[in-house]
């Protein structure tokens, strides 16, 4: 079984750090707002059918109702069927995470990696936004220095120099990404990937009060139209209270200006929820 769950809040400015790694330093391009997302703007929930992604006050079908004008009108057009991998354990969450990723955020972007861990998803969010301008940027937020020094790593082995240079790491807690994202930086999507560092150490781990410091700040710096996008684990001990804080805080936001959903397999309780909140 699979559930999709929308809920729904509001926004202020930040300021400014040297990154630990920073490969080049030129300015941030302002950014439109409109996008793929602005066709979500009438939304005021959403549920899931056999993989179906729809408004709430167009949807009317039953459970076996996956026709194709259902499909026709999604509001993500293409995601049903990697969706529909994830139910069907085709797709990893991270997996779906950046294809959702890769329908809201555009070339020259600026976006947030959270949690940078090994860099996976920091190099998913610099192909996204690396083009020919140099505008983009993806900041690259962690605690610990292995996890950046392994994301340098990989951003090494796998992109050019110029593609490098639109990243910024941090060692820093996410509670503070707006000490470390210039001030009036349009950020399109803050991705947060929780947990521990696959095969690094297992107790440093996000925590619900500074996962919840990190929601709020991304609440803050998130553009009309942009994504914050989470992978949850509720496996380890403190992850279903840190998914806890994770829907309280979603579902406190204000149905008239986000869309929340999460995805979660409902007999495969530890399985990874996702979660994401659009803002309209
Ligand atoms: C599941 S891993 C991230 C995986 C990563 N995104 C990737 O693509 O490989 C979670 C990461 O969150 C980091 N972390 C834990 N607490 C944090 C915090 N308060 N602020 C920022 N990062 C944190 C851990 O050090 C770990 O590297």
């Amino acid at each position: 079984m699979f559930s999709l769950k929308f809920c729904s809040r509001l926004h202020s400015l930040p300021i400014n750090r040297k990154p630990l790694f920073a490969f080049s330093d030129t300015t941030l391009k302002s950014l439109s707002n409109a996008n793929v997302l602005s066709r979500l703007s009438s939304a005021s929930s959403c549920t899931a059918t056999a993989m179906s992604f729809q408004q709430t006050q167009n949807f009317s079908a039953s459970s076996n109702s996956t026709s194709l004008s259902i499909f026709e009108d999604s509001p993500l057009p293409g995601l049903e069927s990697d969706l529909v991998g994830y139910v069907f354990g085709k797709k990893k969450a991270t997996e779906v995470a950046h294809l959702v990723w890769n329908h809201v955020v555009r070339k020259g972007d600026a976006v947030v990696d959270a949690t940078c861990g090994n860099g996976y998803d920091t190099l998913a969010m610099l192909k996204l936004v690396a083009d020919e301008s140099g505008t983009g940027r993806v900041y690259g937020l962690d605690v610990q220095g292995e996890a950046l020094v392994n994301t340098y790593s990989l951003l090494d082995e796998t992109v050019n120099q110029a593609e490098k240079q639109l990243v910024k790491l941090f060692n820093i807690c996410h509670s503070k990404i707006e000490e470390v994202v210039p001030k009036d930086t349009f950020v399109r999507l803050v991705a947060f990937n929780l947990g521990y560092l696959p095969g690094g150490d297992k107790t440093v781990i996000t925590k619900s009060e500074t996962t919840l410091l990190a929601l709020e700040a991304a609440e803050r710096i998130l553009i009309q139209g942009g994504l914050i996008s989470m992978v949850v684990y509720v496996g380890h001990p403190g992850g279903r209270e840190e998914f806890e804080t994770v829907e309280a805080f979603a579902c406190r936001l204000p149905v008239d200006q986000w869309i929340c959903c999460k995805f979660q397999m409902l007999n495969r309780p530890l399985a990874p929820v996702l979660v994401f909140l659009f803002k309209r």
